[in-house]
């Protein structure tokens, strides 16, 4: 099949029509077509099967005017005098009243193609005619001229001859073809071809009936980016990196926790001022989780917390249900599910907080929990540990300083040095678990490390971001 473009095909079109075309120049000027686009196309070999072609060579001269003649045109010099000499005015003063200024240039035409003779200086004398044929071929020449211009034209006229050696017009002898359709013409299917889709041709169904330009569907097309992750998915996974690289192995849990893991099991208090509604956002549907089906961890956390803190502890405090609120949750999942054996695990999940979002603070963040269930784990271990991690996110300077937490002893804050503030930034909180907590959990002979590491914090640091909105919403313009 021939990929034709519209104006190809009409002419196709075309000559199906008439099979013949004696003149391509001649067919050209007739349906308005350019002369230069046919040729190209008929000797660019494209429709060898289709069309014969010969060049003619016997074609009548055209004629154009030159650039001398186009300055004299339409008028040629002489005629005006020769019209009024062969009108019979002779009379030299007459006529150089009647023709002012032109008279001197009509005079010398005439006389330099031998028409006429006359002695200057003779006044009253007359302009003698040497031959009137002449200025009869004057008359003709004029009416050729008249009908010339730029455009080469096929004249055939003795008088062109004499106008030629003037130099006022000038023979292109251009080439020409004959034009034949050959039988294979018939079997062309000649639709249209469209390479352009408009609004018009989708509107008025005229789709259908042309042929569209295919689409190269195996071109290179610039590449558009769809989408990514945010910059916090982005800071999850290389944190979740570094920990399997460690060895640590990721553990997760549910978003609606019970009380009981999230305080009690972490020997916190149950009127610690955390567990207040103001702190942690509880849940009235369901209001309560049961608590786990194990009377020896119930009644061991509750003679723990009784011993420590006054024999309040409750059963119904700590079944109720909460949008956890710290990962630790997981931690205390994780060493009540081993039961004494060692593993090291971390965690990447959110945590809700009753707490107003501002720069630095959000009521739902990301923690980063860690804990390494061994033997003999001391505070360096946990220093190093931390330091290790920080230090494949490149922070190089960590500071540790020593805190409270319910559940763990020693507890220890962690900072890291942020060099464009240049200052210490909190970015976490970590310890070792108290035997209180992990004896009821049954790993009374474990020693372990742990961490709770805000993310978002992090993240504004890694990507020098200012407030945590910059982060999170619908509108992060970082990248
Ligand atoms: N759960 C603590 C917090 O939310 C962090 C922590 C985890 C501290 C484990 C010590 C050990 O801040």
């Amino acid at each position: 099949m021939l990929n034709l473009s519209p104006k190809q095909t009409q002419f196709l079109q075309r000559l199906r029509h008439c099979h013949s075309i004696p003149s391509l120049r001649e067919f050209c000027q007739q349906e308005q077509f350019e002369f230069n686009f046919l040729k190209g196309l008929l000797s660019s070999g494209f429709l060898d099967s289709y069309v014969t072609v010969h060049p003619l060579s016997d074609t009548t001269p055209h004629w154009q005017l030159t650039p001398k003649g186009e300055g004299l045109s339409p008028t040629l010099p002489g005629i005006r005098l020769a019209q009024l000499l062969l009108e019979g005015q002779t009379d030299t003063s007459r006529l150089q009243g009647e023709l002012e200024e032109a008279f001197g240039t009509e005079y010398a035409s005439l006389k330099n193609l031998n028409a006429i003779d006359w002695q200057p200086g003779e006044v009253g004398k007359r302009i003698q005619i040497l031959s009137v044929t002449e200025l009869e071929a004057i008359q003709a020449r004029q009416e050729l001229f008249c009908t010339l211009g730029s455009q080469p034209q096929p004249l055939t006229s003795p008088h062109l001859a004499v106008l030629e050696a003037q130099g006022l017009i000038v023979a292109v002898n251009p080439d020409d073809y004959a034009v034949e359709a050959l039988p294979a013409m018939d079997t062309l299917d000649l639709k249209p071809m469209v390479t352009t889709l408009t609004s018009e041709l989708l509107l008025s169904g005229r789709w259908r009936e042309v042929d569209l330009k295919p689409y190269p569907i195996d071109d290179e097309a610039p590449y558009v980016p769809y989408g990514r992750s945010t910059l916090l998915t982005q800071c999850i996974e290389r944190v979740r990196d570094i920990f399997l690289n460690m060895g640590f192995d990721e553990m997760s849990g549910s978003i609606l926790e019970s009380t009981f893991w999230n305080f009690d099991a972490l020997f916190t208090p149950q009127d610690h001022p955390a567990r207040e509604i103001q702190d942690t956002f509880y849940v009235d549907r369901p209001g309560t989780i049961p608590l786990p089906n194990d009377r020896v961890l119930i009644e061991h956390v509750q003679r723990v917390h009784d011993r420590n803190y006054g024999g309040h502890w409750s059963e119904q405090e700590a079944s109720r249900a909460i949008f956890r609120a710290q990962t630790t949750t997981f931690t205390a999942r994780k060493l009540y599910a081993l039961k004494g054996r060692t593993g090291k695990f971390f965690s990447i999940d959110k945590v809700f907080r009753n707490e107003t979002s501002d720069r630095t603070h959000l009521h739902e963040f990301y923690q980063i929990e860690g804990v390494v269930i061994g033997e003999l784990l001391s505070v360096r271990n946990l220093m190093g540990y931390l330091t290790y991690f920080y230090e494949r996110l490149g922070f190089k300077n960590l500071k540790f300083k020593p805190t409270y937490n319910p559940y763990t002893e020693p507890s220890l804050e962690v900072c890291v040095y942020h060099e464009p503030s240049q200052r210490y930034l909190e970015v976490g909180n970590s310890g070792l678990f108290r035997p209180e907590m992990l004896k009821p959990l049954g790993c009374g002979g474990c020693s372990t490390i742990a961490w709770g590491l805000g993310l978002e914090r992090m993240a504004l640091l890694l990507y020098n971001a200012e407030k945590l909105s910059d982060l999170v919403g619908p509108d992060i313009g970082l990248s």
